[in-house]
Protein backbone atom coordinates (compact mmCIF):
# COMPACT_ATOMS: atom_id res chain seq x y z
CA UNK A 1 0.00 0.00 0.00
CA UNK A 2 0.91 3.51 -1.18
CA UNK A 3 2.52 5.42 1.99
CA UNK A 4 -0.31 8.46 1.60
CA UNK A 5 -3.89 7.60 0.53
CA UNK A 6 -3.88 9.99 -2.64
CA UNK A 7 -7.81 10.03 -3.13
CA UNK A 8 -8.40 11.76 0.73
CA UNK A 9 -4.93 14.57 -0.34
CA UNK A 10 -5.85 15.39 -3.82
CA UNK A 11 -9.53 16.31 -3.05
CA UNK A 12 -8.50 19.04 -0.64
CA UNK A 13 -6.55 21.17 -3.42
CA UNK A 14 -9.03 22.22 -6.04
CA UNK A 15 -6.54 23.50 -8.47
CA UNK A 16 -6.05 19.57 -9.09
CA UNK A 17 -9.37 18.92 -11.38
CA UNK A 18 -8.93 22.21 -13.17
CA UNK A 19 -9.34 21.02 -16.36
CA UNK A 20 -7.00 21.79 -19.23
CA UNK A 21 -6.37 19.95 -22.79
CA UNK A 22 -9.80 17.96 -22.10
CA UNK A 23 -8.28 16.33 -18.89
CA UNK A 24 -7.07 17.60 -15.36
CA UNK A 25 -4.33 19.54 -15.71
CA UNK A 26 -1.04 17.91 -14.58
CA UNK A 27 0.83 20.35 -12.33
CA UNK A 28 4.74 19.36 -12.68
CA UNK A 29 5.58 22.87 -11.90
CA UNK A 30 5.79 22.87 -7.85
CA UNK A 31 9.81 24.12 -8.04
CA UNK A 32 7.94 27.52 -9.29
CA UNK A 33 5.15 26.80 -6.74
CA UNK A 34 3.26 24.65 -5.59
CA UNK A 35 -1.09 24.19 -5.28
CA UNK A 36 -2.96 25.11 -2.37
CA UNK A 37 -5.10 23.03 -0.25
CA UNK A 38 -8.90 24.67 0.49
CA UNK A 39 -8.06 25.63 3.84
CA UNK A 40 -5.04 27.85 3.07
CA UNK A 41 -7.69 29.51 0.78
CA UNK A 42 -10.38 29.43 3.46
CA UNK A 43 -7.88 31.46 5.99
CA UNK A 44 -6.77 33.85 4.04
CA UNK A 45 -10.31 34.79 2.52
CA UNK A 46 -11.34 34.02 6.38
CA UNK A 47 -8.81 37.10 7.60
CA UNK A 48 -9.70 39.46 5.05
CA UNK A 49 -13.67 39.22 5.58
CA UNK A 50 -13.37 38.65 9.56
CA UNK A 51 -9.84 39.66 10.78
CA UNK A 52 -8.36 42.63 8.52
CA UNK A 53 -6.68 45.18 10.39
CA UNK A 54 -3.19 46.57 11.04
CA UNK A 55 -1.03 45.75 14.00
CA UNK A 56 -1.18 46.92 17.47
CA UNK A 57 -4.66 48.33 18.10
CA UNK A 58 -7.12 48.28 21.24
CA UNK A 59 -10.05 46.92 18.91
CA UNK A 60 -11.16 43.18 18.05
CA UNK A 61 -9.94 43.06 15.20
CA UNK A 62 -6.52 44.17 15.85
CA UNK A 63 -6.57 41.55 18.45
CA UNK A 64 -7.77 38.67 17.04
CA UNK A 65 -4.73 39.66 13.49
CA UNK A 66 -2.31 39.96 15.98
CA UNK A 67 -3.37 36.49 17.46
CA UNK A 68 -2.97 34.79 13.71
CA UNK A 69 0.36 36.26 13.47
CA UNK A 70 1.37 35.15 16.03
CA UNK A 71 0.22 31.75 16.10
CA UNK A 72 1.79 31.94 12.24
CA UNK A 73 5.18 32.83 13.81
CA UNK A 74 4.89 29.58 16.05
CA UNK A 75 3.48 27.35 13.35
CA UNK A 76 7.12 28.14 11.35
CA UNK A 77 9.21 27.47 14.34
CA UNK A 78 7.38 24.18 15.12
CA UNK A 79 7.81 23.25 11.13
CA UNK A 80 11.39 24.71 10.94
CA UNK A 81 11.87 23.10 14.68
CA UNK A 82 13.56 26.58 15.80
CA UNK A 83 14.45 27.21 19.11
CA UNK A 84 11.22 29.72 19.92
CA UNK A 85 9.06 32.14 17.33
CA UNK A 86 11.01 35.13 17.81
CA UNK A 87 13.76 33.64 15.62
CA UNK A 88 10.88 33.54 12.93
CA UNK A 89 10.89 36.58 9.92
CA UNK A 90 8.13 36.93 7.87
CA UNK A 91 8.75 38.47 4.73
CA UNK A 92 7.47 38.83 1.09
CA UNK A 93 9.73 36.38 -0.64
CA UNK A 94 12.92 34.67 -0.09
CA UNK A 95 14.70 36.79 -2.57
CA UNK A 96 13.07 40.33 -0.50
CA UNK A 97 14.70 38.34 2.70
CA UNK A 98 18.08 37.63 1.85
CA UNK A 99 19.06 40.72 0.31
CA UNK A 100 17.93 42.62 3.47
CA UNK A 101 19.73 40.53 5.58
CA UNK A 102 22.80 40.26 3.40
CA UNK A 103 22.92 44.50 3.81
CA UNK A 104 22.48 43.98 7.97
CA UNK A 105 24.96 41.29 7.78
CA UNK A 106 27.15 43.10 5.29
CA UNK A 107 27.61 46.38 7.97
CA UNK A 108 29.52 44.18 9.99
CA UNK A 109 31.93 42.85 7.47
CA UNK A 110 35.40 44.74 6.55
CA UNK A 111 37.28 44.91 3.21
CA UNK A 112 38.99 41.69 2.90
CA UNK A 113 36.61 39.71 4.83
CA UNK A 114 34.97 36.52 2.76
CA UNK A 115 31.80 35.16 1.65
CA UNK A 116 31.48 31.83 -0.21
CA UNK A 117 28.49 31.15 -2.52
CA UNK A 118 28.23 28.12 -4.69
CA UNK A 119 27.25 27.75 -8.51
CA UNK A 120 24.91 25.27 -7.73
CA UNK A 121 22.41 28.01 -5.88
CA UNK A 122 19.42 30.05 -7.71
CA UNK A 123 20.40 33.53 -7.97
CA UNK A 124 18.95 34.92 -5.36
CA UNK A 125 21.60 32.64 -2.58
CA UNK A 126 24.03 34.76 -5.04
CA UNK A 127 23.27 37.77 -5.80
CA UNK A 128 22.44 39.47 -3.14
CA UNK A 129 25.87 38.25 -1.01
CA UNK A 130 27.74 39.33 -4.75
CA UNK A 131 26.29 42.71 -4.04
CA UNK A 132 28.65 43.21 -0.67
CA UNK A 133 31.65 43.20 -3.51
CA UNK A 134 30.97 47.06 -2.97
CA UNK A 135 32.29 47.01 0.17
CA UNK A 136 35.35 45.58 -0.37
CA UNK A 137 34.19 42.17 0.76
CA UNK A 138 35.56 38.82 -1.48
CA UNK A 139 33.06 36.46 -2.68
CA UNK A 140 34.28 32.95 -3.61
CA UNK A 141 32.54 30.48 -5.93
CA UNK A 142 32.46 26.84 -4.99
CA UNK A 143 31.98 24.64 -7.83
CA UNK A 144 30.05 21.40 -8.66
CA UNK A 145 30.28 17.99 -10.51
CA UNK A 146 28.86 18.74 -13.42
CA UNK A 147 28.51 14.67 -13.95
CA UNK A 148 26.08 14.16 -11.46
CA UNK A 149 25.54 18.02 -10.31
CA UNK A 150 26.57 17.18 -6.25
CA UNK A 151 28.36 20.26 -4.84
CA UNK A 152 32.34 19.92 -4.30
CA UNK A 153 33.08 19.59 -0.78
CA UNK A 154 36.73 19.39 -1.56
CA UNK A 155 36.36 22.82 -3.57
CA UNK A 156 34.35 24.12 -0.42
CA UNK A 157 36.98 23.17 2.08
CA UNK A 158 39.83 23.81 0.15
CA UNK A 159 37.81 27.80 0.01
CA UNK A 160 36.92 28.20 3.26
CA UNK A 161 39.12 30.23 5.48
CA UNK A 162 39.97 32.34 8.20
CA UNK A 163 38.87 35.44 6.46
CA UNK A 164 35.13 33.91 5.41
CA UNK A 165 32.52 35.43 7.53
CA UNK A 166 29.57 33.01 5.55
CA UNK A 167 28.85 30.27 3.74
CA UNK A 168 25.67 30.43 1.48
CA UNK A 169 24.41 27.28 0.43
CA UNK A 170 21.20 25.86 -0.91
CA UNK A 171 19.72 22.64 1.24
CA UNK A 172 18.35 21.30 -2.39
CA UNK A 173 18.89 22.97 -6.09
CA UNK A 174 15.81 24.05 -7.52
CA UNK A 175 17.10 23.38 -10.96
CA UNK A 176 18.34 19.36 -10.61
CA UNK A 177 17.52 18.34 -7.53
CA UNK A 178 20.64 18.30 -5.44
CA UNK A 179 20.49 18.05 -1.79
CA UNK A 180 23.35 19.15 -0.27
CA UNK A 181 24.77 17.68 3.60
CA UNK A 182 24.02 20.73 5.32
CA UNK A 183 24.85 19.88 8.42
CA UNK A 184 28.26 18.46 7.37
CA UNK A 185 28.46 22.12 5.54
CA UNK A 186 27.86 23.60 9.19
CA UNK A 187 30.41 21.55 10.61
CA UNK A 188 32.93 22.90 8.09
CA UNK A 189 31.82 26.46 7.73
CA UNK A 190 31.75 26.80 12.03
CA UNK A 191 35.43 25.26 12.08
CA UNK A 192 36.56 28.21 10.60
CA UNK A 193 34.54 30.90 13.04
CA UNK A 194 32.01 31.63 9.62
CA UNK A 195 28.31 31.72 9.62
CA UNK A 196 25.91 29.31 7.41
CA UNK A 197 23.07 30.75 5.48
CA UNK A 198 20.70 27.86 3.72
CA UNK A 199 18.51 28.33 1.26
CA UNK A 200 15.95 25.91 2.18
CA UNK A 201 12.99 26.98 -0.75
CA UNK A 202 13.55 23.81 -3.26
CA UNK A 203 13.97 21.38 -0.48
CA UNK A 204 11.06 22.63 1.83
CA UNK A 205 8.48 20.75 0.12
CA UNK A 206 10.04 17.40 -0.34
CA UNK A 207 11.46 16.87 3.66
CA UNK A 208 11.92 17.45 7.03
CA UNK A 209 13.87 20.45 8.30
CA UNK A 210 15.31 20.92 11.56
CA UNK A 211 17.43 23.93 11.92
CA UNK A 212 19.06 22.63 15.25
CA UNK A 213 20.00 19.61 13.93
CA UNK A 214 21.86 21.42 11.03
CA UNK A 215 23.24 23.57 13.15
CA UNK A 216 23.22 26.25 10.40
CA UNK A 217 22.82 29.95 11.43
CA UNK A 218 20.28 30.95 9.15
CA UNK A 219 17.54 29.50 6.79
CA UNK A 220 15.21 30.68 4.38
CA UNK A 221 11.95 29.60 2.74
CA UNK A 222 9.07 30.14 0.78
CA UNK A 223 5.45 29.30 1.67
CA UNK A 224 4.30 29.46 -1.67
CA UNK A 225 6.77 26.59 -2.03
CA UNK A 226 5.34 24.20 0.16
CA UNK A 227 1.34 24.63 0.10
CA UNK A 228 1.48 27.75 1.07
CA UNK A 229 0.86 31.73 -0.27
CA UNK A 230 3.43 33.71 -1.58
CA UNK A 231 5.43 35.04 0.88
CA UNK A 232 8.91 34.34 2.43
CA UNK A 233 10.16 33.25 5.80
CA UNK A 234 13.51 33.53 7.59
CA UNK A 235 15.19 31.42 10.83
CA UNK A 236 17.99 32.96 12.38
CA UNK A 237 20.01 32.09 15.54
CA UNK A 238 17.84 34.74 18.02
CA UNK A 239 22.08 35.94 19.04
CA UNK A 240 22.70 36.81 15.84
CA UNK A 241 19.10 38.42 15.00
CA UNK A 242 19.43 40.32 17.92
CA UNK A 243 23.23 41.46 17.49
CA UNK A 244 22.77 42.23 13.43
CA UNK A 245 21.59 46.11 13.03
CA UNK A 246 18.37 45.79 10.44
CA UNK A 247 17.49 48.81 8.25
CA UNK A 248 14.72 50.12 10.01
CA UNK A 249 11.97 52.95 10.51
CA UNK A 250 12.67 54.22 14.04
CA UNK A 251 9.09 53.32 15.77
CA UNK A 252 9.46 49.29 14.20
CA UNK A 253 10.46 47.26 17.54
CA UNK A 254 13.87 46.91 18.36
CA UNK A 255 14.02 43.25 19.07
CA UNK A 256 13.77 40.32 16.58
CA UNK A 257 11.52 38.96 14.94
CA UNK A 258 9.74 42.96 14.64
CA UNK A 259 13.32 44.68 13.65
CA UNK A 260 13.52 42.77 10.73
CA UNK A 261 9.65 42.65 9.80
CA UNK A 262 9.84 46.07 8.13
CA UNK A 263 6.28 48.05 6.88
CA UNK A 264 3.17 46.55 7.36
CA UNK A 265 3.08 42.76 6.70
CA UNK A 266 1.22 40.60 3.72
CA UNK A 267 -1.23 40.05 7.20
CA UNK A 268 -3.21 37.39 4.72
CA UNK A 269 -0.57 35.54 3.81
CA UNK A 270 0.59 34.82 7.11
CA UNK A 271 -2.98 33.35 8.06
CA UNK A 272 -2.82 31.26 4.71
CA UNK A 273 0.79 30.14 5.71
CA UNK A 274 -0.65 28.79 9.41
CA UNK A 275 -3.33 26.75 7.34
CA UNK A 276 -0.62 25.44 4.99
CA UNK A 277 1.14 24.43 8.36
CA UNK A 278 -1.86 22.82 9.83
CA UNK A 279 -2.78 21.37 6.49
CA UNK A 280 1.00 19.31 6.76
CA UNK A 281 0.54 18.50 10.36
CA UNK A 282 -3.18 16.82 9.70
CA UNK A 283 -1.23 15.06 7.13
CA UNK A 284 1.49 13.77 9.65
CA UNK A 285 -1.20 12.69 11.93
CA UNK A 286 -2.62 10.65 9.71
CA UNK A 287 -0.42 9.21 7.61
CA UNK A 288 3.03 9.87 9.25
CA UNK A 289 2.96 7.15 12.92
CA UNK A 290 5.36 4.90 10.98
CA UNK A 291 7.89 6.82 10.89
CA UNK A 292 7.72 8.65 14.46
CA UNK A 293 10.52 7.05 15.58
CA UNK A 294 12.88 8.62 13.29
CA UNK A 295 12.09 11.88 15.75
CA UNK A 296 13.09 10.86 19.22
CA UNK A 297 12.35 13.90 21.28
CA UNK A 298 9.24 15.48 19.36
CA UNK A 299 5.90 15.95 20.80
CA UNK A 300 2.72 17.36 19.69
CA UNK A 301 2.76 19.32 16.16
CA UNK A 302 6.41 19.48 15.93
CA UNK A 303 6.34 15.56 15.93
CA UNK A 304 3.24 15.51 13.21
CA UNK A 305 4.82 17.65 11.03
CA UNK A 306 8.29 15.44 10.82
CA UNK A 307 6.28 12.94 10.16
CA UNK A 308 4.26 14.86 6.98
CA UNK A 309 7.87 15.17 5.83
CA UNK A 310 8.93 11.62 6.06
CA UNK A 311 5.44 10.35 4.48
CA UNK A 312 5.93 12.62 1.58
CA UNK A 313 9.46 11.87 1.12
CA UNK A 314 8.38 8.13 1.25
CA UNK A 315 5.62 8.47 -1.32
CA UNK A 316 7.38 10.73 -3.48
CA UNK A 317 10.72 8.65 -3.87
CA UNK A 318 9.57 5.16 -5.30
CA UNK A 319 6.99 7.84 -7.65
CA UNK A 320 10.16 9.94 -8.91
CA UNK A 321 12.35 6.44 -9.59
CA UNK A 322 9.42 5.82 -11.75
CA UNK A 323 9.67 8.98 -13.68
CA UNK A 324 13.52 8.64 -14.16
CA UNK A 325 13.16 5.08 -15.35
CA UNK A 326 10.73 6.26 -18.01
CA UNK A 327 12.88 9.61 -18.92
CA UNK A 328 16.25 7.28 -19.18
CA UNK A 329 14.28 4.68 -21.13
CA UNK A 330 13.53 7.89 -24.07
CA UNK A 331 16.00 7.89 -26.93
CA UNK A 332 17.78 11.20 -27.02
CA UNK A 333 16.75 12.27 -23.67
CA UNK A 334 19.56 14.09 -21.83
CA UNK A 335 19.11 14.05 -17.81
CA UNK A 336 21.00 16.04 -15.32
CA UNK A 337 21.96 15.28 -11.75
CA UNK A 338 21.45 12.37 -9.58
CA UNK A 339 20.21 9.38 -11.73
CA UNK A 340 21.52 6.49 -9.36
CA UNK A 341 18.28 5.35 -7.63
CA UNK A 342 20.77 4.37 -4.64
CA UNK A 343 21.53 7.99 -3.58
CA UNK A 344 18.16 9.32 -4.45
CA UNK A 345 17.75 10.06 -0.71
CA UNK A 346 20.40 13.22 -1.59
CA UNK A 347 17.82 14.53 -4.35
CA UNK A 348 14.49 16.12 -4.81
CA UNK A 349 11.99 14.46 -7.33
CA UNK A 350 12.83 17.31 -9.15
CA UNK A 351 14.01 16.14 -13.22
CA UNK A 352 16.01 18.46 -15.59
CA UNK A 353 16.80 16.92 -18.80
CA UNK A 354 16.63 17.68 -22.75
CA UNK A 355 15.38 16.15 -25.71
CA UNK A 356 17.25 16.04 -28.83
CA UNK A 357 16.39 17.58 -31.83
CA UNK A 358 14.12 20.54 -29.71
CA UNK A 359 14.54 22.87 -27.39
CA UNK A 360 13.54 23.18 -23.70
CA UNK A 361 10.88 25.74 -24.77
CA UNK A 362 9.65 23.34 -27.25
CA UNK A 363 9.17 20.39 -25.03
CA UNK A 364 7.42 22.83 -22.42
CA UNK A 365 5.31 24.13 -24.87
CA UNK A 366 4.32 20.21 -26.49
CA UNK A 367 3.45 19.49 -22.81
CA UNK A 368 1.46 22.18 -21.97
CA UNK A 369 -0.49 21.71 -24.94
CA UNK A 370 -1.25 18.33 -23.76
CA UNK A 371 -2.02 19.69 -20.18
CA UNK A 372 1.03 19.08 -18.24
CA UNK A 373 2.70 21.77 -16.47
CA UNK A 374 6.52 21.97 -16.61
CA UNK A 375 9.49 24.68 -16.62
CA UNK A 376 12.05 25.23 -19.43
CA UNK A 377 14.91 27.64 -18.81
CA UNK A 378 17.08 28.47 -15.78
CA UNK A 379 14.88 28.86 -12.97
CA UNK A 380 17.15 31.87 -12.03
CA UNK A 381 19.89 29.07 -11.12
CA UNK A 382 21.56 30.61 -13.82
CA UNK A 383 25.21 29.60 -12.75
CA UNK A 384 23.76 26.04 -13.38
CA UNK A 385 22.99 26.06 -16.98
CA UNK A 386 25.82 28.25 -17.70
CA UNK A 387 28.25 25.68 -15.40
CA UNK A 388 26.43 22.59 -17.49
CA UNK A 389 27.15 24.99 -21.18
CA UNK A 390 23.12 24.74 -21.72
CA UNK A 391 22.36 28.58 -20.92
CA UNK A 392 23.13 29.58 -24.67
CA UNK A 393 20.93 26.96 -26.02
CA UNK A 394 17.80 27.50 -23.58
CA UNK A 395 18.32 25.43 -20.64
CA UNK A 396 16.58 22.16 -19.09
CA UNK A 397 13.28 20.98 -19.00
CA UNK A 398 12.42 20.89 -15.38
CA UNK A 399 9.61 18.45 -14.44
CA UNK A 400 8.75 18.27 -10.69
CA UNK A 401 7.44 15.64 -8.23
CA UNK A 402 4.96 17.37 -5.70
CA UNK A 403 3.20 14.54 -3.10
CA UNK A 404 -0.56 15.31 -4.65
CA UNK A 405 1.25 13.79 -8.13
CA UNK A 406 0.22 10.67 -9.13
CA UNK A 407 1.58 7.72 -10.96
CA UNK A 408 -1.38 7.99 -13.82
CA UNK A 409 0.07 11.82 -14.15
CA UNK A 410 3.60 10.31 -14.54
CA UNK A 411 2.84 8.23 -17.36
CA UNK A 412 0.67 10.12 -18.76
CA UNK A 413 3.62 12.62 -19.26
CA UNK A 414 6.35 10.26 -20.28
CA UNK A 415 3.57 8.99 -23.14
CA UNK A 416 3.50 13.07 -24.21
CA UNK A 417 7.37 13.06 -24.07
CA UNK A 418 8.06 10.03 -26.20
CA UNK A 419 5.60 11.44 -28.90
CA UNK A 420 8.47 14.16 -29.58
CA UNK A 421 11.24 11.50 -30.19
C1 LIG B 1 16.06 27.41 -4.53
C2 LIG B 1 15.38 28.73 -4.60
N1 LIG B 1 15.87 29.75 -3.91
C3 LIG B 1 15.30 30.95 -3.91
C4 LIG B 1 14.17 31.20 -4.66
C5 LIG B 1 13.57 32.56 -4.62
O1 LIG B 1 12.46 32.51 -3.78
P1 LIG B 1 11.40 33.71 -3.72
O2 LIG B 1 10.59 33.61 -4.96
O3 LIG B 1 10.63 33.43 -2.47
O4 LIG B 1 12.17 34.98 -3.64
C6 LIG B 1 13.62 30.18 -5.42
C7 LIG B 1 12.45 30.43 -6.28
O5 LIG B 1 12.22 29.76 -7.25
C8 LIG B 1 14.23 28.90 -5.38
O6 LIG B 1 13.74 27.87 -6.07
Amino acid sequence: MSVLDLSPVRSQFPALVLEDAGRPAIFFDGPGGTQVPQCVIDAMSHYLARTNANHGGAFRTSRESDAILKAAHEAMADFLNAASADEIVFGPNMTSLTFALSRAIGRELRAGDEILITRLDHDANRAPWLALTERGVVVKEVDFDPADCTLRLDDLAGQLSSRTRLVAVGYASNAVGTVNPIAEIAELAHHVGAWLWVDAVHYAPHGPIDVQALDCDFLVCSPYKFFGPHSGVLWGRYALLEQLRAYKVRPAGDLPPDKFETGTQCHEAQAGVLAAIEYLAELGEEFGAPFAGRFPGFTGRRLALKQAMAAIQAYERPLFEHFVAGLLAIPGLSFYGIRDFARFDRRTPTAAFRLAGHSPQEVAEHLAQRGVYVWSGNFYALAVTERLGLEATGGVVRAGLAHYNTREEVDYCLACLREMV
